[in-house]
């Protein structure tokens, strides 16, 4: 079993344990109960005059036991109301060669919208707390760890389990943040640019003078990727996206914004370059896999690396589904010959056995932060108890790069605190004078009436 199925498994026993949290209750709910705690210890402790240390120890017993951490968890598959805001119960405590961190911030990924729907392989069935990356600080540290120290900020990277307050992971798993770089970026970083950087370099084999076709330009991966482009000189990115973020993805490094929803981007392409493109990679599937690949030049390499034509809407659509399947790329080995193009596939989730060369990967790509090359564009952040908001961002194909969820609860800001309590007064003070004109009008009416009665 990889690390990743040892976390996977490690989520059903406590699905028990869970209790479904009010966004009040949650904001309550991490505050440990004091006086219980040290009335339960002194109730337990023994009569025969046991050591200090033993009553300090039965104290942080039962500490990790009552104490309860915030988790976002798929009860089901569906709409956005399957990923619920839960408590679950009882610190973990790190194993041999695994630290324990308190999670500051954590990426939204695609894969996590398919995954609501059943339809990411790669995520076990619900219950399960999704995530595959996040980032925070080593709050405690197992048997064996050396290069990983309490209180390093980290980033981490997982198969699923990661959208919680607290996580327990392999020290392997985790990587220490570069000067500078916040949470957000950190808990941005692994997976999208992991993917592009080994599409595009391992895969692509990309070099200067290239052509590169980028779908979801302004999305995670895609910023990424156009990122990764403008490292090597002269690359001509052509890009897909709403034409709402063109402009915001000309200035990061799209050569040629195409706005796929009105127009044939193959044709837009073929104005611009009539041979075709060098690389084409291909996060879409279904009819658009046949066309990327008739976008090839000679020595061109199409990379498919997603499905997102499968998701239309908030639920699992089956005519979609049908729609994908029917019109996938097949091609015979002669034919591929004959063409004189590569088609490869590329799926980060299937390589949990080569963890060391995406370990490497990701060394490569913090250097790069660090040089200034690269720089994860956070869209927007999320508390956990705003899960569906974040989710349906990314779905209704809002975000210009990366959606953040935030362990955090939510606070109620002071600003508007006092704001509300600005216009109640001003409401008060709106009503009383209201008070007074009707008042004054009223006598007004009064006094033009006595004569009146006077003169009947
Ligand atoms: N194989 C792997 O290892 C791997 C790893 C990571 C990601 N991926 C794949 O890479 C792609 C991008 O992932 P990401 O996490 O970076 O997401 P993302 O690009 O941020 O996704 C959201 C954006 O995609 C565009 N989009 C295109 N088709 C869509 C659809 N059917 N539904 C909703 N949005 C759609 C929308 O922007 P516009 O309208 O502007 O285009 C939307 O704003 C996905 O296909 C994902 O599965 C694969």
């Amino acid at each position: 079993m990889s690390a990743e199925d040892a976390a996977a498994a490690a989520q059903q026993p406590l699905a028990e344990e869970r209790a479904e949290v009010e966004p009040q209750a949650a904001e309550q709910a991490p505050e440990p109960a004091q006086e219980q705690k040290s009335e339960s210890v002194s109730q337990t402790a023994p009569e025969d005059n046991a050591p200090e240390v033993k009553e300090e120890e039965k104290k942080e017993e039962n500490e990790e036991d009552t104490f309860t951490y915030r988790s976002l968890v798929l009860t089901g598959y569906g709409g956005y109301d399957k990923v619920k805001l839960q408590l679950k119960k009882g610190l973990p405590s790190p194993g041999e060669g695994e630290v324990r961190v308190r999670v500051k911030a954590c990426g939204l990924n695609f894969a996590e919208l398919l995954g609501r729907q059943g339809l990411y392989e790669r995520l076990p069935s619900p219950p399960v707390t999704p995530g595959m990356e996040c980032s925070g600080v080593v709050e405690a540290v197992g048997e064996g760890v050396q290069d990983r120290q309490v209180g390093d900020s980290v980033l981490v990277l997982g198969r699923c389990g990661l959208w919680q307050e607290v996580v327990v992971i392999k020290a392997d798993h985790t990587f220490p943040m570069p000067d500078g770089m916040s949470y957000e970026e950190a808990a941005a970083l692994p997976i999208n640019y992991i993917t592009a950087y080994m599409m595009l370099f391992e895969m692509g084999n990309i070099r200067p003078d290239k052509s590169v076709l980028i779908h979801m330009a302004a999305g995670g991966v895609g910023i990424a990727a156009t990122q990764l482009c403008n490292t090597i000189s002269d690359v001509t990115v052509f890009g897909t996206a709403s034409a709402s973020k063109h402009e915001v993805i000309k200035q990061g490094g799209v050569t040629h914004p195409i706005d796929y929803r009105t127009r044939d981007y193959a044709e837009e392409i073929r104005k611009i370059s009539p041979k075709g493109l060098d690389i084409v990679l291909d996060p879409l599937g279904g009819s658009d896999t046949q066309k990327a690949f008739n976008l090839l030049k000679p020595m061109g390499t199409l990379i498919v690396y997603g499905a997102a034509n499968r998701l239309t809407g908030q639920r699992k659509n089956l005519l979609a589904l049908a729609k994908s399947w029917y019109n996938q790329f097949t091609i015979s080995a002669l034919s591929l010959m004959h063409s004189n193009k590569a088609v490869c596939g590329f799926h980060l989730g299937y390589l949990d056995d080569e963890f060391p060369l995406i370990a490497r990967v990701l060394q490569t790509l913090l250097e790069l932060y660090k040089q200034g090359k690269i720089k994860p564009r956070i869209d927007s952040t999320y508390h956990f108890e705003q899960v569906a908001d974040a989710m349906r961002r990314m779905q209704e194909r809002n975000n210009i790069g990366k959606v953040i969820l935030l362990p955090e609860p939510k606070k109620e800001e002071p600003k508007a605190e006092e704001d509300k309590k600005e216009s109640a007064n001003e409401d008060k003070k709106e009503g009383e004078q209201k008070n007074d004109i009707q008042k004054e009008e009223r006598q007004e009416e009064n006094k033009a009436e006595e004569p009146k009665t006077g003169e009947s």
